[in-house]
């Protein structure tokens, strides 16, 4: 028996009490309260937030710990923002691309990939700028003509900072793959932003977990799932430029399940690795392989999905307790073979010292226990880190995590023998990366950067310190 204090009906009159209180009233008018549940992972009550008469569509979550404190509860202009995203007459993400793709195939004009094709093959002709050079031209001329910019300023030092000695443009020869080492960096800001600064193809492996969606109440920031699907798009596209030719990214994601918001809805499961898919297609990625992370049996019972029909077994009751995760394994795309990466590299010697010796993974099933941290709710499992790793990277490669976390993956690259990138947006996590990676052994020296890199509110301009 759970020591919760407090009943349902006493969580719903202090729910209630926080719309009148604590939302100004006409947005408090907008909503109702979903069913509370006591969720003893959190410990704590968890109240959906929902608009008046659209109970199925959660806007927010109020927490209330067993002695009836409010202990989190979403930004108004959040929730402002979410029900606005739902009112009627609104065009949903997937209605607006088939307009603009019946558009788009409108006999004699060309179709969308077409005429992207047409603009990038225009954006990169000789002598005419990139997209990105020319804003960040713009840029710079907008603040102070003539004279260089602080962040270009910065820009300049940095590259110096990875090729000393040489000037900062260098013109990147299609053959060459041996790219001046970027030092080991971790930086506190929106990967979105960050990323850019890099130099194009500065990387050698890409592994993340991006967060999921808002599965966890503690980062819950997205409006809607469409904007969450849009904001994987930009971090990817910028993951994309840094990585090198033919290099690997590879994805740490899982359906995720959102809550029910009453007993008369139903739970659901978005299938972010399914939609991720044709996203990353369409950056410029090919697909490889999916690994399954098989966690031990009784690993997804905290969820309580599959409770019910353990207990009543009717039929189409039946969900699975998910006790795996994917690793979606993708590479930049090339014409060129793998082989071209490993005939080319140029440190013999390293690659010899990254072959993959004795015992390996001969399937696609990993089985592996989660891992826990003091400092942060969802890390990889430090073994799940190395096995990424060690088959798809060399020695004294650089392996960027835009989403660090406490930054697990620089750890167990630097114990690897590689060099580490790793953005992270929050500052407490920046914190314990400060403290637990700032004195690692055997590593280079690590550069933090806490000049936090974000983007406006609106998600139109980068927002620079
Ligand atoms: C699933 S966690 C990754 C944990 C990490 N694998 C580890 O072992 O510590 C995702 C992280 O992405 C961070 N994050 C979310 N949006 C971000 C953004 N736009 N730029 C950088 N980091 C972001 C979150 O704060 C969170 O720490």
């Amino acid at each position: 028996m759970i020591d919760q204090h407090l009943l349902t009906r006493d969580v719903r009159a202090l729910a209630l009490n926080w719309l009148r209180e604590g939302l100004p009233a006409p947005l408090a008018g907008a909503l109702a309260l979903g069913l509370p549940e006591w969720d003893a992972r959190l410990d704590c009550w968890r109240v959906a937030l929902v608009p008046a008469g659209q109970p199925r569509q959660p806007v927010g979550e109020l927490q209330v710990d067993r002695d009836g404190a409010v202990i989190r509860a979403p930004e108004p202009a959040l929730i402002a923002e979410r029900l606005k995203a739902l009112a009627p007459g609104k065009p949903t993400r997937v209605v607006a691309r088939k307009a603009e793709r019946s558009k788009a195939v409108a006999p004699g004009k060309p179709t969308r990939v077409v005429a992207r094709k047409a603009e990038r093959s225009k954006a990169v002709a000789p002598g005419k700028p990139t997209r990105v050079v020319a804003r960040k031209a713009e840029r710079s001329k907008a603040v102070a003509p003539g004279k260089p910019t602080r962040v270009v300023a910065r820009k300049a030092e940095r590259l110096r900072a990875v090729a000393p000695g040489k000037p900062a443009r260098r013109v990147v020869r299609k053959a060459d793959i041996a790219f001046p080492p970027v030092p080991n960096k971790v930086v506190l800001g929106d990967c979105r932003a960050v990323l850019p600064e890099f130099p194009p193809d500065s990387v050698q492996l890409v592994f993340t977990s991006p967060p999921y969606f808002n599965a966890k109440p503690e980062c819950a920031e997205y409006v809607d799932y469409s904007s969450y699907l849009d904001f994987l798009e930009q971090a990817f596209a910028s993951c994309h430029t840094v990585l090198a030719e033919g290099r690997f990214l590879v994805v740490n994601v899982s359906p995720v399940l959102v809550r029910r918001t009453s007993r008369s809805t139903a739970s659901k499961r978005l299938p972010i690795p399914f939609d991720l898919h044709p996203i990353l297609d369409r950056i410029g990625f090919e697909f490889i392989d999916d690994i399954i992370w098989r966690k031990p049996e009784g690993a997804g019972w905290h969820l309580g999905r599959g409770r019910r029909f353990a207990a009543d077994r009717q039929p189409l009751q039946y969900k699975p307790v998910t006790v795996t995760e994917y690793l979606l394994v993708y590479r930049k795309k090339t014409d060129r073979l793998i082989d071209w990466n490993l005939r080319n590299h140029p440190d013999r010697t390293a690659l010899e010292r990254s072959l993959i010796r004795g015992e390996y993974d001969k399937t696609n099933v990993w089985d592996l226990t989660p891992a826990s941290h003091a400092g942060h709710p969802a890390v990889f499992p430090e073994e799940l880190v190395s096995r990424v790793i060690r088959y798809y990277s060399i020695e004294g490669d650089s392996v960027l995590d835009p989403f660090a976390g406490v930054g697990t993956a620089g750890r167990v690259a630097a114990s690897m023998g590689r060099r580490f990138v790793l953005v992270e947006k929050r500052r407490d996590y920046f914190e314990v990366m400060q403290r637990e990676l700032g004195k690692l052994p055997n590593t280079g020296p690590v550069d933090f950067d806490d000049l936090q890199y974000r983007w406006s509110a609106d998600d139109a301009e980068l927002v620079r310190p």
